[in-house]
């Protein structure tokens, strides 16, 4: 496109080249080689000059070498950049947080390379500190619950419908054209009708079912934990990553307890539809969860996040855009403190027509003796978000009981304790 790219082969060179106050941006694998990569710039460069760290770098990390960074006069920012190759090509979308002074003298190059939706860059300055990076890593998680639900309808379209790869193809393809129209839809389509070269089978009928992961997904699940906000979906999701690694495990237990599983051929259209509905309601409850431990995560570590700009940078360019972000952008342009995105007007009506396919396609797998713990996960978790009454004053009774850890009452404040074995 007439743009000069100038190679150098030593850094000393590449820094000497650049403007002052310089900027280096660096997308080196998470960890170590960004610590070396500082470590080693960090000769060149002059107080006031910035670095940015575009990979998918732990927050934690980020805001140690932020604070080491300014210790030394120079700014950080950790950005998240989601959009594979495509994205690097045709735009990504960009979660840039840290110094937003820094983010200012950047912030023209970073909108003309984002991608575009609606004429506004899928970019924007997001927080304090890691919020960047935080961003990043939950988007990250969101993407696992939506790869293991389009997993598991694979699953059950297969094994319970008995589809082959170009049936399995078009009903993705529709799911494309509608409201669950989303990037990931996308690519599964394609990959269904994707053949092996030189052979007459389908390239996805050779591939090993085991999947691999960078950890992403399990910093989300881990600092869910450590801010007590649920994401079940997204902790399924990264479960059954690891369980699909213990293949060998897996084949003796398929010895062990192996299930006559029949194919269901009665009006597999409707329950295509309701499939569709049910990964549509579970789609809302993975976003749900991610922004709730985003909106957790900014009250927690003060990074100043606001969710409608979280939805509208995802619009685009990143791998979980999809259709549903414009209802989620409004639901939190209404109201941005929302606690749970499934009680937004436009999601509540959503979830109230699409849930109770979740419980009909979790029986039918049940009955199949199919894994569906995404789906699973999702119907328990909004079982427990609508209960207005849970079981845990069975709990606190119990930890009462052995350990005399006391409970609280609900007709008198207070902390109690009573001798439960006398009586
Ligand atoms: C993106 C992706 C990307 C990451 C892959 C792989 O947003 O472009 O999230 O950052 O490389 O998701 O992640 P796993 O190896 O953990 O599956």
């Amino acid at each position: 496109s007439g743009a000069s790219v100038q190679g150098f082969d030593s850094l000393e060179d590449l820094v000497a080249s650049l403007g002052i106050p310089r900027a280096v941006l660096m997308l080196v694998p998470a960890g170590r080689p960004v610590d070396e990569v500082i470590e080693q710039t960090l000769k060149y460069l002059d107080k006031g000059d910035l670095i940015i760290d575009a990979g998918n770098s732990h927050y934690v990390d980020t805001n140690r070498r932020s604070n080491q960074l300014s210790q030394n006069g120079i700014p950080f920012i950790g950005v998240g950049v989601s959009g594979g190759e495509e994205g690097a090509r045709h735009g990504p979308s960009m979660m840039p947080g840290g110094s937003s002074e820094a983010y200012d003298r950047i912030k023209p190059l970073f909108e003309a390379a984002a991608a575009h939706v609606d004429n506004q860059p899928c970019v924007t300055y997001l927080g304090r500190g890691s919020a960047g990076h935080y961003v990043k890593t939950v988007h990250n998680g969101i993407e696992y619950a939506i790869m293991q639900l389009l997993a598991e309808t694979y699953d059950i379209m297969k094994r319970r419908l008995g589809f082959d790869n170009d049936r399995l193809h078009e009903v993705y393809e529709q799911w494309n054209q509608v409201e669950t129209a989303s990037y990931l839809v996308e690519i599964t389509a394609e990959i269904f009708s994707q053949p092996e070269e030189g052979s007459s089978k389908r390239l996805i009928d050779v591939i090993l079912d085991q999947a691999k992961q960078k950890g992403t997904g399990k910093w989300t699940c881990q600092d869910a934990m450590d801010l007590q906000v649920p994401v079940p979906t997204i902790d399924a999701a990264v479960m059954m990553r690891h369980l699909s690694a213990c293949e060998e495990q897996r084949k003796a237990g398929e010895k062990w307890f192996s299930q006559q599983s029949t194919i269901f051929s009665q009006n597999t259209e409707s329950y295509v539809q309701d499939l569709r509905d049910a990964f549509y309601a579970c789609t809302i409850v993975s976003y749900a969860q991610g922004m709730a431990l985003l909106r957790e995560a900014s009250k927690s570590y003060d990074y100043g996040i606001r969710l409608s700009d979280v939805a509208r940078i995802w619009r685009g360019g990143c791998i979980i855009r999809a259709k549903v972000l414009e209802e989620i952008l409004v639901a939190y342009h209404e109201e941005p403190d929302l606690e749970n995105l499934i009680f937004a007007p436009g999601l509540r009506e959503i979830i109230t027509r699409t849930m109770p396919k979740v419980g009909k396609i979790c029986q039918n797998a049940i009955e199949a003796g199919i894994a569906m713990p995404a789906f699973m996960a999702s119907l328990a978790y909004f079982n427990a978000v609508r209960s207005g009454w849970l079981p845990a004053n069975l709990i606190q009774a119990q930890r009462d009981y052995f350990g005399s850890h006391t409970y609280e009452r609900i007709d008198r404040k207070g902390t109690f304790h009573t001798d439960w074995s006398k009586r």
